[in-house]
């Protein structure tokens, strides 16, 4: 097995001066992935269009070769999520995803949309937005506080289902509080009231280990460029077979009504090299051991909220079983409160003390999210818990 911790920081480009601990943000490609990247685009330049219309994408509709290398990708991928390759489309990030889901779907006045207090913003964004346009509803449950645990939170979506609700929209891991949700216990509830599950898995691939088709859902909107290594930006949309017919990409090119891969494989010209570079992250990965990296990251992010839960005085709010390989922790009260106090504090970290992390605030507190990669030891847990005692 492979040690990691900082000798692992030389396949990385991150700046020495900085301690990152914001993997789970905008993510952080490793340079092998950058250089397979940079190898695709010298080769589209050989022969762009023949590149573009030919071997990527199935664009004229004739195929020209078996298969497209956006298929090829797509399987590569499909692969490491326990689905087929037809099943998968690539979207530029998971945002797209959910929009495609949401502007697919005909709600009607009255119609209800759920999602929960815990969701992405640009996500109850766009479902907001959905609901705006049909005068449906836009229900958000919330999850019980100060104490996490999977049942309460089956039990706030289950309670939130009426017989209007149309879609609920689950995170598989959530952003600030960075739970690991039951997603599949929520489904199975959400099937039997007859309401159709789109899962927001922003953070899941590369984090936890997946099998799509198990988990019952009927659309998964992912990042591959937060924890499975790729290039910035890519990310995938999978849907079951019987859901595809009515999907569309938010943007309508030259697909329309051909088929789900057809559709979202050409959504008008762009660069296709974070897509087709993606595999050389799941195989950078697979290289160092899949199950050992999510072993070390998930360890790390646990051991870290207990040192800095127990140095601060503070209660992490969710039991192991309900962290990945990210962890909230709440800061000193003696930090502050509000928007603005998070705000202040998280630029401090990064321009004084130079760490940068994620740091929010939420029910009048302070929160700190540790992301954990490989490249990630205890003694930046260290330094951050002492940068923060030095502003209490
Ligand atoms: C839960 C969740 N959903 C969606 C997103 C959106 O990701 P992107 O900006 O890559 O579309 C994020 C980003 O952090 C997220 O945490």
């Amino acid at each position: 097995m492979p040690q990691f911790g900082h000798s692992m920081l030389k396949h990385w480009m991150l700046d020495p001066e900085v301690l990152y601990l914001n993997h789970g943000t905008v993510g952080a490609p490793p340079r092998r992935v950058l250089q397979k990247q940079q190898e695709i685009r010298d080769e589209i330049e050989r022969q762009p269009s023949r590149y573009l219309l030919r071997d990527f994408s199935n664009f004229a509709g004739v195929p020209y070769a078996k298969q497209t290398k956006m298929r090829d990708a797509a399987s590569a991928i499909a692969s490491f999520v326990g689905a087929k390759g037809s099943d998968i489309v690539f979207v530029d990030n998971a945002t797209t995803g959910i929009n495609a889901v949401l502007r697919s779907l005909h709600f009607k006045e009255g119609d209800e949309i759920l999602i929960s207090d815990h969701a992405y913003g640009a996500i109850a964004n766009a479902a907001s937005f959905a609901a705006r346009e049909s005068k449906a509803r836009l229900v958000t449950t919330k999850f019980p506080y100060p104490r996490y645990d999977p049942e309460a939170i089956i039990d706030a979506y289950t309670s939130a289902i009426t017989s209007k609700t149309r879609l609920a929209i689950v995170d598989h891991i959530s952003v600030e509080s960075a739970l690991l949700l039951p997603l599949q216990e929520i489904e199975k509830r959400c099937r039997k009231r007859g309401v159709p599950v789109l899962a927001d898995g922003a953070h899941a691939p590369g984090a936890i280990k997946l099998d799509l088709p198990s988990l019952g859902v009927d659309w998964y909107s992912a990042n591959l460029h937060k924890w499975a290594y790729s290039p910035r930006s890519c990310g995938f949309l999978w849907a079951t077979p019987e859901r595809q017919k009515e999907l569309h990409p938010p943007v309508i090119s030259w697909g329309l009504d051909k088929g789900f891969t057809h559709e979202f494989d050409w959504v008008g010209t762009r660069d296709p090299s974070p897509f087709l570079a993606a595999p050389e992250g799941i195989a950078f990965m697979q290289d160092l051991g899949v199950e050992a990296v999510r072993a070390y990251n998930h360890k790390l992010a646990w051991d870290a909220a207990q040192l800095l839960s127990e140095s601060w005085g503070t209660e992490m709010p969710a039991g192991q079983e309900m962290i990945g390989v990210m962890a909230t922790v709440p800061l000193p009260e003696s930090l502050g409160k509000s928007k603005e106090d998070a705000q202040i504090l998280r630029d401090k970290l990064l321009f004084e003390d130079k760490i940068e992390i994620q740091l929010h605030s939420w029910q009048n507190r302070l929160w700190v999210r540790i992301s954990a990669q490989i490249y990630n030891d205890m003694s930046d847990m260290e330094r951050l818990r002492d940068a923060v005692e030095a502003r209490t």
